[in-house]
Parts: structure tokens; C-alpha cells; sequence
């Protein structure tokens, strides 16, 4: 399940590894676009779904349903993916987008299996020159909700932002060179083990 599905790309690597997919986004050119990237032919076989959908409520999905979260959330208002979605979560500030994250992670919960696994990439941000800890915060709300965290990868960032400021005489901060691959899982629940 990738609940900000872009462009496809989870969805394009589960085809090629012949797994089962869903992929959901907000925006229904993300939708179209996936489907293209999807329109293949692939020697395994799978079944993949994409659906319009917000990652906030994923009214189509059952409780305790899928193994595997495997995602690429926006980053806050760093950039933004739509011009007039009201859900798109590209749209706000770094201080909504904690209450935002934290409800997409109480779905995650809810959707995967005991022993499930949630793993979603994120980076953190900077303000007016002071780093925002965006992906600590958003680890943070999975945490919260339920889920135990199994690893956190630190993988290099290509192309970001302040990579303009970095060159030029504006050298006042570090450049922000790393987003964080967090890896959670989701555990089995306690009532398994109580005594009867
Ligand atoms: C970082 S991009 C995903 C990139 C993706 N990994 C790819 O292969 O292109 C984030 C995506 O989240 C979508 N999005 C934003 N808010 C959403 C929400 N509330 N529910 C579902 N998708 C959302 C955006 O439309 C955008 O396509």
C-alpha cells in the first residue's frame, strides 16, 4: 500500500517483483499519471489497484488488511503537488501538517496486520535559516500511534532546495543533505498474550 502514491513508483516495483498493490493520492492526475507508468507488460503476475483517495481516511480499507506501507509523503509546503486540493497535504505549513501526519498514521495502524511493516521517507526542513525537524516529528506520530520503530536509514539527498544558498555567499547554515527512511512495525496486540 502506497497512501501518496505520486507517480507510481512503489506501485511500478511491486509490478516488477510481482507483488499485489494499492496506491491512493489525492490528486487525480497523480492517478492518471500512475496509470501510464503502470501500462507495461511484465513477466509476473500481480494485482495492482490505484485509487483516488485521502491517505487521512482510507475509507476503502479494511482493518488489520495489509502487510506492507511503503510511501513518500509531501513535505509539508516544501513543495506543493496541486494547485486547488483542499486535502493535498502539500498544502500546509509545518505546523498543520503534524496533526495531518499524525491522522495518516493512526490509518497506517489501523490498515496493516500484526507484524505489518510501515516504512515512508521524509526529510526535515529549514525556516527562515533554522531546520524545521519535520521526520523526527512525523517518526514521532507513528510512534504515537502505535507502531515500534525497527530502523532509521539516513539516505543521501540529491537536488533539495537550500543546494541554491549552499554555492553563494548566503553560507550562513549547513545544507540540509539527508532524508530519513524510517521503518516501523506494527506489533502484535496484547490481548493475544492475556490470560483467559
Ligand atoms: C512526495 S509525492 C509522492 C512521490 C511518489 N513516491 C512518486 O513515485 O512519485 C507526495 C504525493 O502525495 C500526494 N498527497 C498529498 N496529500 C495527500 C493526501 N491527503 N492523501 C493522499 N495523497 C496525498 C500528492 O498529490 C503527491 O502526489
Amino acid at each position: 500500500m502506497d497512501p501518496f502514491v505520486g507517480s507510481g513508483t512503489t506501485l511500478i516495483e511491486a509490478k516488477l517483483l510481482g507483488r499485489n498493490a494499492v496506491g491512493v493520492d489525492v490528486n487525480p492526475d497523480s492517478i492518471k499519471l500512475s496509470n501510464s507508468n503502470l501500462n507495461f507488460m511484465c513477466p509476473e503476475t500481480s494485482k495492482i489497484f490505484i485509487r483516488q483517495g485521502n491517505a487521512r481516511k482510507l475509507l476503502f480499507s479494511k482493518n488489520n488488511c495489509i502487510d506492507l506501507i511503503c510511501t513518500h509523503p509531501p513535505y509539508a509546503n516544501i513543495i506543493r503537488y496541486s494547485k486547488d486540493i483542499q486535502e493535498d497535504m502539500s498544502h500546509l505549513s509545518y505546523e498543520n501538517f503534524q496533526n495531518a501526519i499524525s491522522e495518516v498514521a493512526k490509518e497506517s495502524f489501523r490498515i496493516l496486520k500484526e507484524k505489518g511493516i510501515c516504512t515512508f521517507m521524509i526529510g526535515d526542513i529549514r525556516r527562515k535559516g533554522y531546520v524545521l525537524p519535520l521526520g523526527m516529528i512525523s517518526m514521532q506520530k507513528f510512534v504515537d500511534a502505535g507502531l515500534v520503530l525497527k530502523e532509521i536509514v539516513i539516505k543521501e539527498q540529491h537536488n533539495c532546495r537550500s543546494a541554491d544558498y549552499w554555492d553563494g555567499r548566503k553560507r550562513n547554515f549547513l545544507l540540509l543533505a539527508h532524508e530519513y527512511i524510517f521503518v516501523l512495525e506494527k506489533p502484535v496486540s496484547r490481548a493475544q498474550f492475556s490470560d483467559h
